[in-house]
């Protein structure tokens, strides 16, 4: 289903590049690592066995289902990222049900989809893993005054405002469980209930992240493809790479690289002790789509700072076949296009991977959540960080509660 070419790492000369044995002498981490991955009690590669989550869900979905021509979703960051990328991943624009994703709190977002809806035909699920997240509980006084008529919750099942408002005013709820970060959270019911109402195969999705859970609990190194690639972004952040740039060759995928910019972002990015010694270490995650993107960043990827790994994404299938006349089809053309670029870069020693991918569908998908939050996870460990707390999101929330009381 997924596959991870990195023969180009070896490719690309020293310093830049990786040799594959260097990558496996760091094999023997890995038990350590599950084993400390396992002790932070963290609960996003257990969730989805959840089956009475999902039943509640899919009943949910039933019970709706032909009711709502629209969904609207308020949430930000963790709690909307999930559902952007499932929606433009795997459903057309000519989806029976529309989805909007309200993560801003600009008046002219807000007012836009504000027009575009009907309320009687309009579903609002409000996201919020913690409750209190002053964005999302604006949009959901706002759309209530006017006149907006159905909501569901997705939040913490005990705590945060957002629950006693739901408890207050009779408000049907799904439980973000309390050991899934937001980040981490597409698999809960932040993502599994708006793909549910656009009509995605969640079975599916789950049944996708299962397998790839199996590689991501292996203490083989050769059978675990989040641990290699951890390894790989580890080692070549040592070597001065301390950006990631992910770049699907799919326009379907590029919400993808959106929901793993805040995945690496987040959790690499802390502050942490060594002896008397402050360090801050992270990854900063760039994306950027094929083949637009050969037209704006490509030079100065090739010429610019060696202080980048890229991930590019390969979709076999990545749309209907569509011939050019007397050509190719675009398929083929985006391939050469793709087999270019990788080469030139790979030419001026700029490490990079191919995860090649057959077709993006809901097992896919699901796979590639795993992959990415198993090999964030690993990285947490490399780094000997927390990779799923936010400090420095939690502070700026604060400061903004009382930059408002004041
Ligand atoms: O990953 C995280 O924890 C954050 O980015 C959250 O997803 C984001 O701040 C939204 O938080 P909440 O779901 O509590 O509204």
């Amino acid at each position: 289903m997924i596959k991870i070419d990195s023969s180009n790492l070896e490719k690309v000369k020293p310093p830049h590049g990786l040799q594959l044995h260097e990558v496996r002498l760091h094999a023997g981490f890995l038990p350590d690592y599950l084993k400390k991955i396992h002790d932070r009690k963290q609960g996003f590669y257990r969730v989805i066995d959840d089956s009475s989550a999902l039943e509640n869900i899919k009943k949910y979905a039933a019970s709706v289902s032909g009711k709502f021509k629209s969904v609207v979703v308020l949430g930000i960051g963790g709690s909307a990222l999930g559902a952007l990328t499932l929606r433009d991943a795997l459903c057309s624009s000519k989806n029976p049900v529309r989805m909007h994703v309200l993560d801003n709190i600009d008046p002219s977002f807000i007012q836009e989809v504000e027009d575009a809806v009907d309320y009687e035909t309009t579903l609002f699920i409000v996201i919020s893993k913690s409750g209190g997240t002053v964005e999302t509980l604006s949009q959901y006084r706002y759309f209530k005054s006017k006149g907006a008529k159905h909501f569901v919750f997705v939040t913490d099942p005990i705590v945060g405002e957002l629950r006693k408002i739901a408890n207050a005013e009779k408000i049907q709820t799904f439980p973000v469980p309390p050991d899934v970060g937001g980040r981490f959270s597409v698999l809960t019911a932040v993502g599994l209930l708006p793909a549910a109402l656009l009509g995605i195969n969640i079975d599916e999705l789950l049944k996708g992240a299962r397998e790839m859970r199996d590689y991501f609990l292996k203490p083989d190194f050769e059978k675990n493809m989040p641990f290699q690639l951890a390894a790989m972004q580890y080692l070549l952040w040592q070597k001065g790479k301390s950006m990631n740039v992910m770049m699907p060759y799919s326009q379907r995928l590029f919400r993808f690289s959106d929901w793993f910019r805040q995945l690496l972002a987040e959790s690499t990015g802390k502050e942490k002790k060594q002896g008397h010694k402050t360090l801050n270490v992270g990854i900063t995650p760039i994306n950027a789509l094929g083949v637009t993107d050969q037209h704006s960043q490509l030079q100065l990827y090739s010429d610019g700072p060696n202080d980048k790994f890229f991930i590019f994404l390969k979709l076999k299938n990545p749309g209907p076949r569509l011939q050019i006349p007397g050509s190719v089809t675009f398929t083929e053309l985006m391939h050469a296009e793709m087999a270019g670029t990788v080469e030139a870069l790979t030419q001026c020693n700029r490490p990079n991977i191919v995860i090649d991918v057959d077709d993006i569908d809901a097992k896919t998908l699901g796979a590639l959540f795993m992959l990415f939050q198993g090999a964030t996870a690993f990285l947490g460990e490399f780094f000997g960080v927390d990779a799923f707390n936010q400090p420095g999101v939690e502070l700026s929330k604060k400061l903004a509660r009382e930059a408002l009381k004041k």
